[in-house]
C-alpha cells in the first residue's frame, strides 16, 4: 500500500534527514515510526503525501509511483493528522471536521453530516461540541478533533504526526483505546509517529525504531521488545521491556493451569471430598456444558446442599487471547492470586503468576528464534 525505495531527503542546507530508506506497508496496516526528536519521522511522513519531495528514491502508494501522481489528487486518497493539531481557530469544530471534503466540492449539508457522523465516531456528540471553537476544547478533545478532520473523506491512507502527542498521559491512553477500537472498524492503512515506545508498541502491527535518518529495526512489537537488532534499539525501548511485553504476549489456552472443578447441581458433601482428596481450598463451578457460573471455597461447602446455592459469582475472569497485562491488572484489582480464563462463557483455566511468567518466556524465546529466521530468509531470498 506504501512503499519507500531507497528514499533519501537532504535539506538545502546539507541537512540529510532521511538516508535510504526502504519498507513498505501493507493494506489495513498500522505502523509506527518512532525514534528520538529530529530522526526524521515527520520528514518521512510529508513525503508521503508529497508536501516534502525526496532527493533520490522512489515512493508507491497504491502501486503508483506519487512522483507520477497529481498531488492534490494524490492528497485525497491520504487522511493527514500533523503535528500539534493544527485546527483552525477561526472556525468551529464542525466546519474543521468536514475542511478535507469542503476541499472536494462536496455540497455543504453532505460534508456538515458527514462531519458529525466523525465526531461521533471519534467520541465528541456533535451537538455539543460542533458549533464550538478549538479554544474551547480540551487538548483531548481537540485530538480528537484532529483525527476526525483526517478521516472525514474516507481516505484509504492516515498519516497521524505525533496524533496523541498534547495530552496527559491518563487521556492519552483513553485516545489510543478509542482509535485501536476505530482502526479495528476502519482498517485504514496507517503510518503513525510518535516518540514514545510505550505508544509505538501498542498502537502498532509492526514498529519503525529510527535512528539518525534510518530505520535500525522493522519488526512487531513482540519482536523489537523481545529481540532487539541492536544496542541503539535495546537502549531505546528500555531496561523494563518485560514490562512492556506483558502488553503484547497475549494469553493462549496452553498457558492455563486446571483447578479442581465442581458442578452446579453436584452435593456439596461431594464436592469436599474431592477437594479434600486434591488437597484444595476451592474448586471452580461449571454448569453442565462447562460454562464457567463461579467459585466456592471448601469452608462454605462443609454447609451443605447443592454447590450451586453456595457458588459466589467470579469477578476475576479475562477472555483468552487478552494480553498477558490486562490479566494481571485484573489479578490485582482483585486481590486475585489467579484469573479465570474464558471462551465466550465456555472456562478453559485459571492463570496463575507462575503460569503469567512462563507465558512471558515462551513469548521472548518465540520471538528470538523468528528473528533468526527472519534473517535467514530476508538474506536467501533476492528483490523481495
Ligand atoms: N526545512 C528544513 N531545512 C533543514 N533541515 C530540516 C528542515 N526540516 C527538518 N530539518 C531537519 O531534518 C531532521 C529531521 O527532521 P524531522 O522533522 O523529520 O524530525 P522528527 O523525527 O519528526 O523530529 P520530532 O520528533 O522533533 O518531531 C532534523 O535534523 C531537522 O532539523
Ligand atoms: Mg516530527
Amino acid at each position: 500500500m506504501i512503499r519507500f525505495e531507497q528514499v533519501t531527503k537532504r535539506y538545502p542546507d546539507g541537512t540529510t534527514a532521511v538516508d535510504d530508506l526502504s519498507f513498505e506497508v501493507a493494506e489495513g496496516e498500522l505502523v509506527t515510526l518512532v525514534g528520538p526528536s529530529g530522526c526524521g519521522k515527520t520528514t518521512t511522513m510529508m513525503m508521503v503525501n508529497r508536501l516534502i519531495e525526496p532527493s533520490a528514491g522512489r515512493i508507491f502508494v497504491e502501486g503508483a509511483d506519487i512522483a507520477t501522481v497529481d498531488p492534490v489528487r494524490l492528497r485525497r486518497r491520504i487522511g493527514y493528522v500533523i503535528q500539534q493539531v493544527g485546527l483552525f481557530p477561526h472556525r468551529t469544530v464542525l466546519d474543521n471536521t468536514a475542511t478535507v471534503p469542503a476541499l472536494l466540492g462536496w455540497k455543504r449539508a453532505k460534508a456538515r453530516a458527514r462531519a458529525a457522523e466523525l465526531l461521533d465516531l471519534v467520541g465528541l456528540d456533535p451537538t455539543t461540541y460542533g458549533t464550538r471553537y478549538p479554544e474551547q476544547l480540551s487538548g483531548g478533545q481537540r485530538q480528537r478533533v484532529g483525527v476526525a478532520r483526517a478521516l472525514a473523506a474516507d481516505p484509504p491512507v492516515l498519516l497521524m504526526d505525533e496524533p496523541f502527542g498534547a495530552v496527559d498521559p491518563v487521556v492519552r491512553e483513553q485516545l489510543q483505546d478509542e482509535f485501536l477500537r476505530m482502526q479495528a472498524a476502519v482498517r485504514k492503512t496507517v503510518l503513525l509517529v510518535t516518540h514514545d515506545i510505550e505508544e509505538a508498541v501498542r498502537l502498532g502491527d509492526r514498529i519503525a525504531v529510527y535512528g539518525q535518518g534510518r530505520i535500525e529495526q522493522f519488526d512487531t512489537p513482540g519482536t523489537v521488545l523481545g529481540a532487539p537488532a541492536t544496542p541503539y534499539v535495546a537502549s531505546f525501548v528500555g531496561a523494563d521491556r518485560g514490562l512492556k511485553r506483558l502488553s503484547v504476549t497475549t494469553i493462549e489456552p496452553d498457558d492455563l493451569e486446571q483447578p479442581p472443578v465442581a458442578r452446579l447441581d453436584e452435593p456439596a458433601e461431594r464436592a469436599v471430598e474431592r477437594l479434600r482428596a486434591e488437597r484444595a481450598r476451592w474448586a471452580v463451578v461449571l454448569d453442565a456444558d462447562g460454562d464457567l457460573r463461579g467459585w466456592v471455597g471448601i469452608d462454605e461447602l462443609t454447609a451443605g446442599g447443592t454447590v450451586g446455592e453456595l457458588t459466589h459469582r467470579m469477578t476475576a475472569w479475562v477472555p483468552v487471547g487478552t494480553p498477558l497485562k490486562q490479566a494481571f491488572g485484573v489479578m490485582l484489582q482483585y486481590d486475585a492470586g489467579w484469573v479465570a480464563v474464558v471462551d465466550g462463557a465456555r472456562f478453559l483455566g485459571v492463570l496463575t503468576p507462575a503460569k503469567l511468567h512462563e507465558a512471558l518466556r515462551r513469548s521472548v524465546d518465540a520471538d528470538a528464534r523468528g528473528v533468526a529466521r527472519g534473517q535467514v530468509s530476508f538474506d536467501s531470498v533476492s528483490d523481495a
